[in-house]
């Protein structure tokens, strides 16, 4: 698996955590900022990240700002992403399992590196199910066609 991932000034201490966690995992990253020594606006990283897993360059993305709310409106404009705004495990794992979420989006301003260490862990760790999410997720994907 090949995962995009980038945040805005707000979220520069959880993206560090979740490429850490990638490193342990073995799994293959790309980083595309913010270099973050200035405020930025978090489209410049949304929209990169969401056409790069929308094209099929990179299977997964990961974006995280002070919200989390932002990144998340920004990349769901992009034609085939499902980018999910996840705070807890619960849903971690059920977006992926239900929705076949391809971005997680995350608030440093809303919980800790810890609790999105986890919650990354559980949302690469876990499959779409398919058979009724299938058709469901097949509605929104020809609403967009
Ligand atoms: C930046 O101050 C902040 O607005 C941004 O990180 C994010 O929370 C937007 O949704």
């Amino acid at each position: 698996m090949k995962v995009a991932i980038a945040s805005d000034h707000g979220g520069l201490h959880i993206r560090e955590e979740i490429k850490m966690l990638m490193d342990e995992l073995g799994i293959s990253y790309e980083d595309f900022g913010c270099e973050c020594s200035t405020s930025v606006d978090y489209p410049d990283y949304a929209l990169p990240v969401a056409e790069k897993v929308a094209n099929g360059e990179f299977d997964r993305g990961i974006l995280i700002c002070g919200t989390g709310i932002g990144m998340s409106i920004a990349a769901n404009k992009v034609k085939g992403i499902r980018c999910a705004l996840v705070h807890d495990m619960f849903t971690a794992k059920v977006t992926r399992e239900h929705n076949d979420s391809n971005i997680l989006a995350m608030g440093e301003r809303v919980i800790g590196a810890g609790l999105a260490r986890e919650i990354a862990r559980i949302w690469l760790g876990a499959d779409f199910e398919g058979g009724r999410h299938a058709d469901r997720v097949k509605k929104i994907t020809d609403y967009e066609a």
